[in-house]
This record gives structure tokens, sequence and C-alpha cells, in this order.
């Protein structure tokens, strides 16, 4: 098979032929038809974010595949199947804290480590092999699209953390960092999970334009100044009534000050839930006082990823259209042209702009 190889940080992705992955036991192999380039490629193989990839490594982060070989343990996955492959793969020796990896991205502690030295390779490739717990089948008509379904890899992440702090139909949500790649994920699956009412601060007054005309009246638009007083009380005001849930999701580059400002709108017996990068590469911690968590009962939370039954429920809400995947700009690159991609991908991380890779067409 050819696939996209790091060979060392700063080093350009050199695509080459590799021996096919063999699928033991517990394990599927796949064909890789589509996998997303996230806009921060290009600094995860720059060295920038320091992430724990130990070249030589085939990269990329879960995919839309074709099943082409089985483990003798699979009683449901059938050569042919078109799946969801999901990166996050977790050790089956701890059932309480298990080590988790994210297949070809990055990992948690010495355990995460190990793991990720035997599920190495991630899905810029034709072939993939992954556990088969990871393999998620999805309806026929991702099969007329596969590029589109493969932003499946950028909704699960805000999906995880709403379900992590119990998102509920009706609720105000506040999405910190609404802008950014993620964050606007997160207002576009909150609004597919019913909620009430989404605020969503940010700094670029276009973006806001663009989020509040593509979903209506339920998205409160915020302009924010960076002082931290003003924009709390102004994203407080723009609630028009309780907030239920703040989601983080700032990059690392945001000072946690933002992050603070933002969670401090959560009302009463709220519920906070961090997912993005404050503090991963230095800066200010975010410090929240804690008479104000202690009065007010509130819940802090942190979530990387999402728990496996969220594929699930995230491939559902898609197949239904709750969540319409028809708005996005997908851009597919060939193999052959992965550095074009990262490259592409990050000049493009705005709401909805997807960069695909499409490994298995060439
Ligand atoms: N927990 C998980 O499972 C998980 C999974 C994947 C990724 N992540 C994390 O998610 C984070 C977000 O990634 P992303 O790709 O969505 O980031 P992104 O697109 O770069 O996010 C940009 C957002 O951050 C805001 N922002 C940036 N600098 C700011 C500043 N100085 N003041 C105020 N706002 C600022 C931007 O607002 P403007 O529009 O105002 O610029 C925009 O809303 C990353 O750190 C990543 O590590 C977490």
């Amino acid at each position: 098979m050819r696939a996209a190889v790091l060979t060392e940080f700063g080093a350009p992705l050199t695509v080459r032929e590799m021996p096919d992955p063999e699928a033991g036991g517990g394990e599927v192999a796949v064909e890789v038809l589509a996998a997303c380039v996230l806009p921060y490629a290009a600094e995860v193989f720059g060295g920038e974010r320091n992430y724990p990839l130990v070249p030589p490594v085939v990269p990329g982060l879960g995919g839309v595949g074709r099943v082409v070989r089985v483990g003798p343990d699979a009683t449901r996955l059938r050569v042919g199947d078109l799946v969801w492959c999901d990166p996050t793969v977790r050790s089956r020796d701890d059932a309480l804290t298990p080590d988790i990896s994210l297949q070809g991205w990055s990992s948690r502690g010495a355990g995460g480590a190990r793991l990720a030295q035997y599920l190495h390779d991630g899905s810029f490739a034709e072939l993939m092999r992954i556990p088969t717990e990871s393999a998620f089948p999805l309806p026929a008509a991702a099969g007329d699209d596969p590029a589109r379904w493969a932003s499946l890899g950028v909704h699960a992440v805000p999906y995880g953390g709403l379900l992590a702090g119990g998102f509920a139909a009706g609720e105000t949500l506040l999405v910190s960092g609404a802008t950014g790649n993620f964050g606007s994920s997160a207002v576009a699956v909150a609004l597919a999970m019913g909620a009430g009412r989404v605020v969503a601060p940010g700094r670029n007054r276009d973006v806001l334009d663009l989020l509040a005309v593509r979903f209506g009246p339920r998205v409160c638009p915020v302009v924010l100044t960076g002082d931290e007083a003003t924009d709390r009380a102004a994203m407080s005001a723009a609630a028009d009534g309780p907030i239920d849930m703040v989601i983080d999701l700032l990059p690392p580059a945001a000072p946690s000050s933002v992050a603070r400002a933002a969670a401090m709108t959560v009302r009463e017996y709220g519920r906070v839930v961090l997912m993005g990068g404050i503090g991963m590469l230095g800066g200010d911690d975010l410090a929240l006082p804690y008479p104000w968590i202690m009065r007010n009962s509130v819940t802090v939370r942190g979530q990387w990823m999402c728990p496996r039954s969220a594929n699930v429920g995230l491939i559902r809400l898609i197949a239904s259209r709750a969540l319409d995947l028809g708005i996005e700009r997908v851009r597919t690159f060939r193999l052959d042209a992965v550095n074009d991609a990262v490259e592409y991908a990050a000049a493009h991380g705005g709401p909805f702009d997807r960069t695909v890779l499409t490994p298995a067409a060439g």
C-alpha cells in the first residue's frame, strides 16, 4: 500500500510504499476512503504542538473506510462494510481508567505511548489496521460522499463534551471559541441536539455574522473586546436568561482570561466543560475562583474526545439530517498531494471548511 509518512518533525510528509497492515484477532483492516486534515496538522507535523507522535509514523486522525479484512472475533462486521474509524483507542486491561491513544495522532502518558507503539499508524494511507471496536457501521448514503462524512471526526469532539455536560434539548449553551473549527462544530451539534439558544462569542464579526445567518435566531453572537469583565457581561446579556452550560474549545494561543470570562457566565448549578488547548503550551492557568464554584454549586469538568457510544449517536444525528453536513465546504486531495492538503487546511480553518484526504482514490 501507499502511505504518507512523517519521517521527522519539521519535514514534509513523504508518500511511499509500505507493507499492507495485517489485521490480527480483535482488529479489522480498512481501505481508507476519506480522512480529515485538521487545520493545525501543520503545527503538529512541524513539532510546534509537542505532540507525542514518534516518527516515522503514518499520521491521520480517523476516517471513513471500507472493511477489507476482519478478525475471527468480529461477530457483525463484514468485509465490504462502510465504517467510521474512530481514532480513540483505549487499552483493554483496565476497565476504570484505560490508557488512551489517538491512533496516528497523539496519546496520554506512558500507557498511551505504549498503546501508540502498537497501533502506531493513522489514516493517511490506503489501508489502516484498527481495533474491531473502533469500526462503526455507516449508512449506505455515506458511500455517496465519504469525504463529507469524514467530518465526523470534528463533530465527535464537541458532541463528546456536550454529552459529558449532560446537555439537554431546550437548554442555553455558551460556546467559548464559537468561531473556531471545533467551536463552530459545537454550535452546529448543540443546535442539532435541540439547544434552545447558543451564545456564540468571538472577535471576528464576519464569522459571527456567518454563524447567525446560517443558524438563525437560536444563535446569539457576541463581539468580544478582550476586557474580561466587559465580555462576561456582554455574553450574559446576549443569553437573555440563564446559561445552563458552557463548553470551552479555545486553542493554546488564547489567554486563559477569555476562557474564564466565558466559564463564569454559567448559572448557579450550571456545568462548565473544558475541551480546548488552554495551558497546553504554557501561559497562565485558568484560575476559576474557589468561592464562585462553591457558592454557585458549579460543576467544572474536562473531556478528552468522546466515549465509544457517542460515535453511534453522532452517526444517527447526521443520518437523520438533524446535523446537516450539506452546509460544509469540502475540498478533497489525493494522497500524493498530502502536503498541499496540510497547507490548504491551515489556511482554511474557519467554520465548516473541511480539508479531506482521499487515499483510496490514488
Ligand atoms: N478535548 C478534545 O478532545 C479535543 C479534541 C481536538 C481538539 N481539541 C482542542 O480544541 C482546541 C481548538 O481547536 P480549533 O482547531 O477549533 O482552534 P481554532 O479554530 O484555532 O480556534 C479559534 C477560536 O479561538 C478563538 N481565539 C483564538 N485566540 C483568541 C484570543 N486571543 N482571544 C479570544 N479568542 C481567541 C478564535 O476567536 P476569533 O474568531 O475571535 O479569532 C476562535 O473562536 C485546540 O486547542 C485543540 O487542542 C480538543
